[in-house]
C-alpha cells in the first residue's frame, strides 16, 4: 500500500472551489458520457434533511431536447449559454419530504408545511446543484446556474412530461469554457468582517 500526504487532497478541494464560476459562453463539443455520469453522481451525495432524497435531474442534450428547452426557458442568459451541450435541471419534491417526515421516525403525520423552518426541498436541490457545479470544475468544465422564470415553469413542465410533484429550481448549463474575458468580482465580494458575527450579531 502506498500513502499520500492527506494535505493534497485539500489543496485540490480549495482549489475546485477556488476556480468554480459561473460560465456564460461555451465550446458547442459535447460532454464525455463519463463526465455527464460523474456530475449526477456526485449530485445524489449531497445531504438531504431525513434522508428524504426528494431530488430528480432532467438531462437534455442534442438539438431536439436543448431546442425544445430554450423555447420555453430562454428568461435571463446570454446568447452564449445556449451554445451548452448540457443542461441539467434539478428539482424538488416537497411530496417526498412530506411523506418521509409522516414516517413513524418523524412521526408528522399531518403534514403541515408550517412545521418546516425553511422549505429543506429546495435547501438540499440547491445543495446537489453546487455538488455538479464543483464537479464540473473537476472535470475540467464551466457551468451556469440559472433560474426559470414563473412563467416558464408550467411550458417546461408540458414540454418534458415533468409530474406536477417535481418543481425545477433553475437549470444548469454545461459545457466547455469558451470564454475570453471574466468578470473581476474581487471588489465586490463581501469581506468576512461583514458577513461573519463570532458568538453574538
Ligand atoms: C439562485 C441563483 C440564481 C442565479 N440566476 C442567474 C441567472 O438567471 N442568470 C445568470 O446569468 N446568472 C445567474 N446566477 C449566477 C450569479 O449571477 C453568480 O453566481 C454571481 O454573480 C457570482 O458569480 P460567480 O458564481 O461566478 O462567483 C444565479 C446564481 C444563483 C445562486
Amino acid at each position: 500500500m502506498s500513502w499520500v500526504p492527506a494535505t493534497v487532497r485539500t489543496v485540490e478541494f480549495q482549489e475546485v472551489v477556488r476556480r468554480r464560476r459561473m460560465v456564460r459562453r461555451f465550446r458547442p463539443d459535447p460532454v464525455p458520457e463519463a463526465s455527464v455520469e460523474r456530475l449526477l453522481r456526485n449530485a445524489t451525495r449531497g445531504p438531504s434533511a431525513g434522508f428524504s432524497q426528494g431530488q430528480a435531474f432532467l438531462v437534455l442534450r442534442g438539438p431536439a431536447e436543448l431546442d425544445a428547452f430554450w423555447a420555453v426557458a430562454s428568461g435571463a442568459v446570454d446568447d452564449g449559454v445556449r451554445q451548452a451541450p448540457l443542461v441539467i435541471v434539478p428539482m424538488s419534491s416537497k411530496r417526498i419530504y412530506l411523506d418521509r417526515y409522516a414516517r413513524p421516525d418523524k412521526g408528522w403525520t399531518d403534514r403541515d408545511e408550517a412545521r418546516w423552518p425553511v422549505p429543506f426541498w429546495h435547501i438540499d436541490t440547491g445543495m446537489a446543484t453546487l455538488l455538479i457545479l464543483q464537479t464540473a470544475v473537476d472535470e475540467g468544465l464551466g457551468a451556469l446556474y440559472f433560474g426559470i422564470v414563473p412563467d416558464a415553469v408550467e411550458p417546461f413542465r408540458r414540454a418534458f412530461g415533468v409530474p406536477a410533484d417535481h418543481e425545477p429550481i433553475g437549470a444548469v448549463a454545461v459545457g466547455y469554457d469558451a470564454e475570453t474575458q471574466r468578470r473581476d468580482l474581487s471588489a465586490r465580494r463581501r469581506p468576512l468582517s461583514e458577513v461573519v458575527h463570532y458568538g453574538r450579531w
